[in-house]
């Protein structure tokens, strides 16, 4: 316990307190488990003689790839290599010719195009004429089936290195966002062709690679969280539904930093589970196997495991198999790719049964067009020292109709229809090293975050309150209307009165014929915003990626451009160059 005579408020003493709670229990589970091998050193000494030089690069954006990375580094290691990992935001290509072996691990983002912290290093790779040969390497893509520009980043440094004279040990692997088999077979392949003599490691891997140790929830144990509080952040006449759900991490040990994320694992709703059976022509009553959990009653495995909505080209290459659909199987052909997009977009998997299995399928089959439940990520809205034990999130509930169907998307809506007050949620925190407050509270931020895009930004300006930082703190928020859809209103109200912010300029795009954007008050404010990034200000933007985030760029750069008299090139220099020592950050989904 921090004694009452510490720098800190009651509130922050007990967030404190519970953070160290977490790493003491942390540290105390390590000593036991360690006590009880008999072991007199790390297993470290258990390692053969040297296996060699390995270098694990990883590009990411939401912290996967970095987490496989860590546990590739570290078997490696106990297999006897010299094992180093390596973030592609931080290397050149350059740097890459005196490697021996090579494992590459990167997701892929936007609309196939590189993670946002490796965009930098994947150009200038895939254009820099580096010389590879000698080098052995291995390529693990992660990604998403429901993209269609699947692992389109893992693919093309697969096939670039390659072509720069390295030599492939091991098939590139496409995962799925439920990635964890398929990246253990990769690696285990790698492995057996790197250290062919190399004994197993003798201990096991531990998930988690943050210098500040985090109690192991995840995927396969997440924390039940009891919902402190669900409510409609939105007027009653809006569009909108946004929600702001309260979650305790009481009992937890679980700490997160602002700019981290909160996974989500969610249900699937019973109206649909009800439309798939009736799809299926199946009563929910059958038994079936469920990979790594036995055996469950269909209409539960429905609900609890199975991606049941999230139409793609891998599904309709399942359900091809399981039918005898002609239609479906002319729609897959390579020369159909315009019809087959059309046909996914707006359609869900029912659908998909619906028009190919008319006759229905049996349990076993249709179990066997479905990927793992993935979970959702959502942006941490609260500071954990304004909030100990809490977590907040502030929800956009996706609903929407296509094709004489009402949609749902099942985690927004599983969050706003069942997640209510005293319910629990299973949860577990994604750190993101790449979004967070300057080490230095003085630094001047800005933050541009239309819609739930404020969420963080709520947690960075609650924090840098709570540590008491000086820092000028300056907000972009857009959303439709200011009535109805101005997101924590009274709270941006009471920052902007005690200076915790100290600015704040608004958009709000249907009040008025035209539409005003969060980049339209970034331009009208250009002057003063270039002035707050030479005297060092960090930039971030958070929301939506597809338009929102390209638009923001955009403004960034011109603004550059116009107020501090650069040419185009220049400017985009200037940006870029934001980018890299971490000024700009974003967290766009
Ligand atoms: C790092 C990160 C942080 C995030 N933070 C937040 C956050 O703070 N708040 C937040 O609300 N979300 C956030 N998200 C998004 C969130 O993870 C989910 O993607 C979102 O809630 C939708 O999930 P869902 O399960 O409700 O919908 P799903 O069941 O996954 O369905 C979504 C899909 O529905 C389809 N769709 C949606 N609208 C339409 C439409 N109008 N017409 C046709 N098709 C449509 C699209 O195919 C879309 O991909 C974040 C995502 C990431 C990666
Ligand atoms: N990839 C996706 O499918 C995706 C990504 C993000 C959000 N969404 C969906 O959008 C819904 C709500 O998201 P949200 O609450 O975060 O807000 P949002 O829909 O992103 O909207 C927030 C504000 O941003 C405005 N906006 C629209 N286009 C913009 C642009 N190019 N540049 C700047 N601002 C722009 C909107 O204006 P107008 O609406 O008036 O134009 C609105 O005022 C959710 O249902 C979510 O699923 C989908
Ligand atoms: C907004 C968004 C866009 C994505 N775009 C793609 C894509 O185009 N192709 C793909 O295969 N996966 C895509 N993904 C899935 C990610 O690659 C996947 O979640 C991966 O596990 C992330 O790994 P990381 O945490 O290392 O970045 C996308 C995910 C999000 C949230």
């Amino acid at each position: 316990m921090l004694p009452d005579s510490s720098p800190f408020s009651p509130d922050q003493r007990k967030a404190l307190d519970s953070l160290l709670a977490g790493f003491d229990a942390l540290q105390r589970g390590w000593l036991s488990g360690f006590l009880a091998s008999g072991s007199t050193a790390p297993a470290a000494t258990a390692a053969p003689a040297s296996a060699g030089k390995l270098t694990v690069l990883y590009g990411t954006e939401s912290g996967n790839s970095e987490e496989l990375a860590d546990r590739a580094m570290k078997d490696a290691k106990k297999r006897g290599f010299k094992a180093v990992m390596k973030n592609m935001a931080d290397i050149a290509p350059a740097d890459l010719a005196k490697t021996e072996n090579l494992l590459v691990i990167v997701s892929t983002w936007g609309d196939g195009e590189a993670p946002e912290t490796a965009v930098g290093f994947h150009k200038d790779f895939m254009s820099e004429d580096v010389k590879l040969a000698g080098v052995k390497f291995s390529v693990c893509a992660l990604g998403d089936t429901s993209y269609e520009q699947f692992c389109e980043i893992g693919k093309q440094f697969d096939s670039r290195l390659e072509k720069l004279g390295a030599t492939r040990i091991a098939p590139r692997a496409d995962c799925d966002v439920d990635y964890e088999d398929t990246y253990s077979e990769w690696y285990a392949a790698a492995m057996k062709e790197l250290a062919p003599a190399a004994p197993e490691p003798v201990a096991a891997v531990h998930a988690g690679s943050g210098a500040i140790p985090t109690v192991a929830y995840g995927k396969k144990n997440p924390f039940l969280s009891e919902v402190y509080e669900n409510v409609i952040l939105n007027g009653e006449r809006s569009e909108k539904e946004t929600i702001h759900v309260e979650l305790s991490l009481a009992g937890s040990g679980l700490n997160y930093e602002p700019g981290d994320a909160l996974a989500v694992l969610p249900t699937n709703c019973p109206s649909m589970i009800k439309d798939i059976l009736n799809a299926a022509k199946l009563s929910g009553t059958e038994e079936i196997e469920v990979k790594g959990l036995g055996k469950k009653l269909l209409a539960d495995a429905l609900r609890e495991d199975y991606d049941i909505t999230a139409l793609s080209k891998a599904v309709l290459k399942k359900l091809a198999a399981a039918t005898d659909s002609t239609t479906l199987a002319e729609l897959l052909e390579e020369d159909a790719k315009d019809k087959l997009r059309e046909y996914i977009n707006g359609r869900e998997i029912v659908d998909a049964i619906a028009d190919f299995a008319p006759k229905g399928l049996s349990a076993e089959a249709l179990t066997g067009i479905f990927r793992k439940l993935p979970v959702r990520l959502y942006s941490i809205a609260s500071s954990p020292l304004a909030h100990p034990e809490e977590v907040h999130l502030t929800v956009a509930a996706v609903r929407y109709e296509t094709y004489g169907r009402i949609r749902k998307g099942v985690c927004s809506t599983f969050l706003a229809d069942v997640a209510k007050t005293g319910e629990s949620v299973p949860v577990f925190v994604q750190p993101n090293k790449n979004f967070r407050l300057p080490a230095d509270g003085n630094t001047p931020i800005i933050m541009v975050g239309p819609g739930t895009g404020v969420a963080p930004f709520r947690s960075f300006v609650e924090h840098r309150a709570a540590v008491g930082a000086d820092g000028k703190n300056w907000l972009f928020f857009g959303d439709q209307r200011y009535t109805y859809d101005f997101l924590y209103q009274l709270e941006w109200q009471d920052f902007l009165k005690n200076g915790n912010l100290s600015k704040l300029d608004l958009a709000f795009s249907r009040d008025q014929p035209e539409k005003v954007y969060v980049q339209d008050k970034m331009l009208a404010n250009g002057e003063e915003l270039y002035k707050w990034l030479e005297d060092g200000a960090h930039f971030y933007v958070c929301g939506d990626a597809t338009r929102m985030a390209a638009d923001v760029h955009e403004a960034l750069i011109s603004i550059v451009e116009n107020y501090g008299a650069k040419s185009r090139e220049d400017a985009e220099e200037y940006v870029e160059n934001l980018k890299k020592t971490k000024r700009y950050q974003r967290d766009v989904y």
